[in-house]
């Protein structure tokens, strides 16, 4: 509380519903101190905290963070590993007080494909934190977007088949409706951390009118002040989906 900048947020109105961050720079943050990646990984969890408090108080209704993408499986065995016990440590540690926050807590993603132990304290964590209704978090996990779009397809495909669905009837509508993020609005605002501006991988169908925001903040840097910074950002933009200045 007390923050200028959150109080510039609220007077200015509308707060993005749908809040989307792609946590990069983990491993420069490490590097910068000669430090190993893991490092850099385990302060971002940190970050992740003041991401999730920052949201709560601007009154974000959806807050979602890209942890895993299917091509992280190629970093070195070491650093998956570490990955993977920090999000298990996380899920233990900060089920109780994401509980205690009203947080709401989602699995997007392969989640099945993650370590045993790793998708139980998942598990865990969607399971203990349901009776949230203050903030959705959904995890990205495991997550990669083309292969969520062909998951889509291929659910259709078997519909057509097992169901008798008419493909004449497949619309925009019934394609989301197979996508992981089906519950949920497409993000309003998209943030990348470490300056890097693209989109590797991440929510390719949702986020076709999603405000982009690239900061060169490094992940284990970002603090809640930033958040609001970009909610700022995203205040002064003129959202025109395809349509004329009004
Ligand atoms: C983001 O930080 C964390 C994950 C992708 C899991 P990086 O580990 O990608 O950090 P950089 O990009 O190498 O600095
Ligand atoms: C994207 O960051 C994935 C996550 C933040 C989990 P990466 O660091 O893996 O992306 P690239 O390799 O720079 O595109
Ligand atoms: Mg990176």
């Amino acid at each position: 509380m007390g923050s200028p900048l959150l109080e510039q947020v609220r007077r200015n109105g509308p707060v993005p519903r749908h809040v989307a961050i792609i946590m990069d720079g983990n491993g420069r943050w490490a590097r910068a101190r000669g430090r190993p990646r893991y490092e850099g990984h385990r302060e971002g969890m940190r970050s992740v905290r003041e991401a999730i408090e920052g949201a709560i108080e601007a009154g974000v209704e959806i807050l979602t963070l890209f942890a895993f993408s299917h091509e992280n499986w190629q970093r070195p065995a070491r650093e998956i590993r570490a990955l993977m016990n920090l999000l298990v440590r996380y899920a233990r540690e900060e089920g109780p007080e994401l509980e205690r926050q009203g947080v709401q807590v989602h699995a997007i993603g392969e989640v099945d494909g993650l370590p045993p132990a790793a998708a139980r304290a998942v598990a865990d964590l969607v399971e203990r934190t349901r009776a949230g209704a203050r903030l959705r978090l959904v995890l990205a996990l495991n997550y990669g977007a083309r292969g969520e779009i062909v998951r889509a397809a291929r659910r259709l495909a078997e519909r057509v088949r097992c169901e008798g669905l008419d493909p004449a009837a497949i619309d925009e509508a019934a394609f989301v409706a197979e996508l992981y993020t089906a519950p949920w609005p497409d993000p309003d605002l998209l943030i990348r951390t470490s300056g890097e501006h693209r989109l590797s991988n991440f929510l390719l169908w949702q986020l076709a009118y999603t405000e982009l925001y690239v900061t060169p903040v490094l992940w284990p840097d970002f603090t809640r002040e930033d958040l609001f910074q970009a909610i700022l950002d995203y205040q002064r933009r003129e959202r025109r989906f395809g349509r004329v200045p009004v």
